[in-house]
């Protein structure tokens, strides 16, 4: 039997700051190094069958940091996705943009939709990458989306209005640096996502440890709410099914 690959898999990617003040560094070379973990990652699940990935790069929250800390990560992005994107496109990867850009300059939002536009018909790997995002700006912005058009609001509408429409909710959520929660990222897509948490820094996050989430991943039984008996008979009739 072939280990299950989740369809959807989805990164805090934590640990960056404190990886750099271990090294008495400053936190923008964390950030720098995490930059380069979510290259070598996006590549690794590429290679691993994942067909979307989804990372946290930048919360609502995280304009309460320092200045320079939110400026040089706004230059990260900006030069990130001028290096990367000729690499992204060359391997199939479609890249979504989520969240507010209202905050970004417009010069960022014109290059984000370029990058979007550039990578629109590959279909690879679906690669969101969640900036100036938050799981409770996105109901919000679905409902008054919904309010506006007069819809009436339901789960399946709601889910339809929000930031990742576009695909599945996510099977697998990993976050890295030690803290176990959700630091308000897919908060109604993580319904029944299977959480992961992993002390390793973001910056130490190789394609083995995303194997040992992977593998972690395979063992798990997900319910949706049935019981385990009604999973594994469900799941020997398909296996007769396909035979
Ligand atoms: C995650 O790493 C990256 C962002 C939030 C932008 P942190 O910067 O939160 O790293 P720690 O948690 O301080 O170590
Ligand atoms: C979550 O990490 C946001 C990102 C990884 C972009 P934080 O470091 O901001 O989360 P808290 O503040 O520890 O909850
Ligand atoms: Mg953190």
């Amino acid at each position: 039997m072939t280990a299950t690959i989740p369809h959807h898999v989805a990164i805090i990617m934590d640990g960056n700051g404190r990886w750099a003040s271990s090294r008495y560094l400053p936190r923008l070379a964390g950030h720098k190094r995490g930059l380069d973990a979510l290259h070598t990652c996006v590549r690794h699940c590429g290679d691993r069958g994942v067909k979307v990935l989804t990372v946290f790069a930048f919360s609502s929250e995280n304009w309460s940091r320092p200045p320079d800390e939110i400026s040089g990560l706004l230059d990260l992005l900006a030069n990130a996705l001028e290096r990367e994107i000729t690499p992204l496109h060359a391997q199939g990867v479609r890249l979504h943009f989520v969240g507010d850009r209202s905050r970004l300059s417009p010069k960022v939002q014109a290059h984000l939709a370029d990058a979007e536009a550039l990578t629109a018909g590959n279909d690879r790997l679906v690669f969101n990458i969640c900036f100036n995002y938050g799981g409770r700006w996105d109901i919000a912005q679905a409902a008054a989306r919904l309010a506006k058009d007069g819809r009436a609001i339901t789960p399946d509408s709601l889910a339809g209005a929000l930031a990742l429409a576009h695909v599945p909710d996510p099977d697998l959520l990993i976050r890295t640096g030690g803290e176990h929660r959700i630091s308000n990222f897919l908060l109604w897509q993580a319904a029944y996502t299977e959480l992961y948490f992993t002390e390793k820094l973001w910056p130490e996050f190789g394609p083995a440890d995303l194997d040992a989430a992977l593998a972690d991943f395979a063992r798990r039984e997900r319910r949706f709410g049935k019981t385990s008996e009604q999973v594994r008979l469900a799941l020997a009739a398909s296996q007769r099914q396909a035979a």
